[in-house]
């Protein structure tokens, strides 16, 4: 019996720039230890625990009997990109011309084309460290050279405008910000934002600001960064707000000049945007939608209320209450264990002793992720009790 060797590939070595996400082992860990009959409490996942609406769901199975499953324009269903405009309107007061929203496959392919169209071979991107890891990947993906700026507590684990000043260089063609922040749950302060952006602007350069977490603010009512110019890119998606992220539907802001460009990569690398999530998205901008997307808003802001002074209690030190997205970013060095301060090995004792999983700080940057640990509240207010408890019960041993 002869066999066939598999063929030698090389593979491109923007493959080697890719790391693993560290939280997958764990993850791997996690569903090990599941099999074997241990009750695992989730924290690590970055995905709502509540799904698609009624309403949404009833707008998929009507748009799925209708037909309407064929492809879309490049940019996006017009009556999508029209209630979207609409939402900026209602929430923002802002004025925000349909044809410069792109409906896109998620933040995802939002954030992949924003890259594709503004960065070129060698170019330098600043973005805050700890940041959402993919976004270093998609500045590389576009050849570009992503520059992690080390942002702890005393700048709300964010870019700062004299940050941006003091790093730019010759090969700086812009920043990639979010607000609020994965993995920190911290918003820029909106005069630091227009700050960053008039700075950036002066010296002929892009922002782009990931708002995906926007609609999940607690505190102070959000400012979009379309606020401070109509230069501004802006990415947001169906994935978290409104409970949507295996839909794959999100959407970018973009200055008119871009559009041309974003329509003729989309179609290229994307063609479009799901048809079906276009559709069913149209029922999320409904009054009765919106109702529960504020319940369900409002449940986040309950247990991040109950889960910073949980954590603090525990020892770990929270220096900035997050005030959106559904994300602690917890300084380990207080708590009372072997591995405090050492956030790897503490995720793997917190995990095979507590049964309890986080992520380390390794999975979002390299100044100091050591110290870190991120905290996901996406997940049932009582399960939060239970791993807190369980955590207690670790710490006192
Ligand atoms: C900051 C940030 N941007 C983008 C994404 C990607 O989201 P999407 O599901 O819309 O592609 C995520 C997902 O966790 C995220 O945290």
């Amino acid at each position: 019996m002869s066999t066939v060797s598999e063929p030698l590939m090389r593979l491109a070595s923007r493959v080697d720039a890719i790391e693993p996400f560290y939280v997958m082992e764990l993850m791997k860990d996690a569903q090990a230890l599941e099999r074997a009959g241990r009750d695992i409490i989730h924290m690590g996942i970055g995905e709502p625990d509540f799904t698609a609406p009624e309403p949404v769901t009833r707008a998929a199975a009507d748009a799925l009997h209708r037909g309407v499953t064929q492809y879309t324009n490049a940019l996006g269903v017009t009556a999508l990109r029209e209630a979207i405009a609409a939402h900026y309107r209602d929430v923002f007061g802002l004025n925000i011309d349909p044809s410069r929203i792109v409906v896109t496959a998620g933040a995802s392919a939002a954030l992949l084309l924003a890259c594709m169209a503004l960065v070129d071979h060698g170019d330098e991107v600043l973005m805050p460290d700890p940041c959402y890891p993919c976004n270093r990947h998609f500045v590389s993906a576009a050849d570009g050279k992503p520059v992690l700026i080390p942002s702890g507590p005393a700048e709300r684990f964010q870019l700062t405008a004299e940050q941006v000043a003091e790093h730019w260089s010759d090969k700086t063609r812009g920043v990639l910000l979010a607000s609020p922040s994965n993995p920190t749950g911290t918003s820029i302060e909106p005069g630091e934002l227009a700050r960053i952006v008039e700075s950036v602007r002066e010296r002929g350069g892009f922002t782009i600001v990931d708002e995906i977490y926007q609609g999940l603010s607690y505190d102070a009512k959000p400012v979009s960064a379309l606020s401070f110019g109509d230069d501004v890119v802006t990415v947001n998606s169906f994935s978290k707000y409104f409970s949507m992220t295996g839909w794959r539907l999100g959407w970018l802001v973009v200055p008119h000049a871009m559009v041309g460009p974003l329509e003729k990569l989309s179609q290229n690398l994307f063609i479009c945007a799901s048809a079906l999530a276009q559709h069913a998205a149209l029922a999320c901008f409904e009054p009765e939608t919106i109702a529960i997307y504020e319940a369900r808003r409002l449940e986040f802001k309950r247990r991040r209320d109950y889960i910073v002074p949980a954590l603090r209690s525990l020892g770990f030190g929270v220096p900035v209450v997050p005030d959106g997205a559904f994300y602690v970013y917890a300084d380990t060095t207080g708590v009372h264990h072997p591995a405090a301060g050492d956030s790897e090995a503490l995720t793997r004792s917190m995990l095979h002793d507590a049964g309890v999983v986080l992520v380390p700080g390794a999975d979002f940057g390299v100044h100091a992720p050591e110290r870190y640990i991120r905290l996901s509240y996406a997940t049932a207010y009582a399960k939060l009790e239970e791993a807190v408890g369980r955590l207690g019960g670790l710490f006192r041993r």
